[in-house]
């Protein structure tokens, strides 16, 4: 959400931002601006719309100069316009801004600052911040304590880039919630959103901390508290190449992370075994059998598709291990006064490691005295930083908005901290345990089974389904879980109305909107509840409903009910989800292939959701 690309030294910026600001569109957003700085003025050209307007825009009206900064909007205050789009300015030019984040109290603060004379030209809380910093700078501080002063004031998220006139050799750099970097150059320096933006031309930097702020010259960052005293970090190096951040010949990012998935299984099952092969060892994680039996409940808090991949952990931890085990989306638990203690692991789930909602459920259990352990896939993120443990899920940059490879490598983490708990708690015996453990092991080669045959036939059943106007996913236990992953899918690229239904819970509503031709796809992989989900599509059949089944190979009677099959390879019932999981994912995206839409960029949504 909002996307942050700064530039200081000795080339042109603008193309380093509008690079940098292509690298950020998976991030969501509706406009695009830029400010450079040059020879005392600070030139703006910003647009509604895709960055390639900004580069049309940046054709008609060139800007050039070689400090910068740029941004990707994603509208909260105001419409998506050309005034609302970043950077602001204040009013006399001097001083643009760039933010992601939203300021709680700019209503308040913008009220003052009206009395004061300043006029705002945009509906946004964003403008607030360029005038603030700009009274402070009249009253006689210098930019660098302006902007400190400024971040005493407003309240809520941001990361801020700003650019001042009288100070063309340097560009300021804010953040407190919302993610920001300082990357290290030779004789160049950035500041970025996240590291894809830069990664063309460094893997180095400091990942600022909440609440500090950055003084970014050519060939010199100095980063400082919220209180002025000035801070050191290490030098954070990414492993991550640019071939990682393209699309290496696939149509779509979607596509190509859904391919890398029998890599990133295989990656975050290497190391994870004691030398024996008898044990979990999971780097990061210090809950041994002491700290387990200090917890009497869990609950993973997550949103979006992360949720999902903790409710999968949630049915594996009861049952295996037998502790209570809430999943709740980070929303909800955040405001409902969640029932926990010093007694309660909370276990947070989140791709980015920066979700909102996630990150504040994360405080709050913290300030409840609870544990917190974090399944992240960023590096360095605030929930990484946060959490008292962290598991890094290794699923590398996932760029689609629709998440694919990084739910996987979330199951397989929920797979990992199950039986980590269970053999501490010694609710697994060894004989399981080396079952499962060699059941795991397979999972690679046979997502690329699925991954290599089972596209012409899902390519036959797209094409035989386009039509449809609501679908039902159905499936129980840990079927239903994986129906819930493959609904949102569909939702969120194909645009198509679909709803996951516990199978047994449908004759209690949903079976009255089944009519000639609604598509129900039932998730029948848990074979103790294969006849009873079977019975489930045998009903909706029955009234009319077009059934497409995600089966088990050799449990060939669900073609009794079934119009189209796919079926996963044989595994143990723990592990079913990451592969029928599959399907679905090419499903949607074959889906909205068929139906032309944006698949890596959907409407409305955002990879990252730093705001509430
Ligand atoms: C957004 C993304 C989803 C993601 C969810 C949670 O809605 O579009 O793909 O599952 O946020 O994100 P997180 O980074 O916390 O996993």
């Amino acid at each position: 959400m909002c996307g942050i690309v700064g530039y200081i030294g000795a080339q042109n910026s603008v193309p380093v931002l509008i690079n940098g600001l292509e690298s950020l569109e998976y991030r969501g957003y509706d406009s695009a601006g830029v400010a450079v700085l040059s020879e005392g003025v600070i030139n703006i050209r910003k647009t509604k719309g895709k960055v390639a307007n900004l580069r049309d825009l940046l054709l008609e009206q060139p800007a050039a100069g070689n400090a910068g900064i740029g941004h990707t909007r994603w509208a909260t205050h105001g419409a998506p316009s050309d005034e609302n789009a970043h950077p602001h300015f204040s009013n006399d030019d001097k001083i643009a801004v760039v933010h992601n984040g939203i300021i709680e109290n700019y209503q308040e603060l913008k009220a003052r600052l009206q009395e004061k004379g300043y006029v705002f030209h945009s509906d946004t809380d964003t403008e607030t911040v360029a005038h603030l910093i700009d009274d402070f700078y009249k009253q006689g501080n210098d930019l660098l304590e302006s902007v400190r002063k400024t971040l005493n004031v407003i309240e809520g998220s941001y990361a801020l880039g700003v650019l001042c006139t009288d100070y063309p050799d340097q560009i300021i750099a804010a953040r407190k919630e919302s993610p920001l970097i300082v990357g290290i150059g030779k004789g160049e320096n950035f500041i970025a959103s996240d590291i894809p933006a830069i990664l063309k031309y460094t893997k180095d930097a400091y990942i600022l901390g909440d609440k500090e702020f950055a003084l970014i010259k050519a060939d010199e960052i100095k980063i400082y508290d919220i209180d002025g005293n000035e801070v050191h970090h290490d030098v954070y190096t990414y492993s991550w190449d640019v071939e990682a951040a393209q699309k290496n010949g696939y149509d779509h990012f979607m596509l190509k992370e859904i391919y890398e998935q029998p890599k990133v299984v295989s990656d975050n099952l290497a190391r994870r075994f004691s030398e024996d092969g008898k044990h979990i060892e999971l780097d990061g994680i210090k809950l041994g059998k002491a700290e387990l039996e200090n917890i009497n409940q869990i609950y993973i808090v997550a949103c979006g598709t992360a949720y999902y991949a903790g409710l999968v952990g949630k049915y594996l931890l009861e049952r295996m291990v037998r502790i209570p085990v809430n999943a709740e989306v980070a929303s909800e638990f955040r405001y409902k006064d969640p029932l926990i203690d010093e007694h309660t692991l909370v276990i947070v789930v989140s791709q980015s490691g920066e979700t909102a909602d996630t990150h504040s459920a994360l405080k709050l259990a913290k300030a409840k005295g609870s544990r917190v352990l974090g399944v992240v896939n960023a590096v360095g993120s605030s929930i990484a930083r946060d959490s008292d443990d962290v598991l890094y899920t290794l699923a590398g940059f996932e760029i689609a908005v629709a998440s694919t490879k990084a739910f996987s490598a979330q199951v397989i983490a929920m797979y990992l901290i199950t039986l980590h708990i269970a053999q501490e708690l010694g609710t697994l015996d060894e004989k399981n345990f080396v079952e499962i453990k060699n059941a795991l092991m397979k999972l690679p080669s046979q997502i690329n089974d699925i991954l290599t045959k089972a596209v012409p036939a899902i390519r036959g059943f797209v094409d035989k389904y386009i039509g449809s106007k609501n679908v039902f996913y159905v499936g129980r236990g840990l079927d239903y879980v994986v129906g819930m992953e493959g609904s949102l899918k569909l939702k969120e690229i194909a645009y198509l109305h679909s709803e996951p239904y516990a199978a047994g819970e449908l004759k209690h509503g949903p079976i009255a909107l089944i009519e000639s031709a609604t598509l129900v796809v039932g998730v029948v992989t848990q074979e103790a509840l294969f006849d009873k989900t079977k019975s489930n599509l045998q009903e909706v059949k029955a009234r009319g409903a077009k059934v497409l089944a995600i089966a088990m190979q050799g449990n060939t009677s669900i073609e009794e009910v079934a119009d189209d099959v796919i079926y996963i390879p044989r595994t143990h019932w723990m592990l079913t989800s990451v592969l029928a999981n599959i399907p679905q994912q090419l499903f949607a995206y074959y889906m909205a292939l068929g139906l032309g839409e944006d698949i890596d960029k959907p409407r409305n949504l955002a990879k990252s959701v730093t705001v509430e």
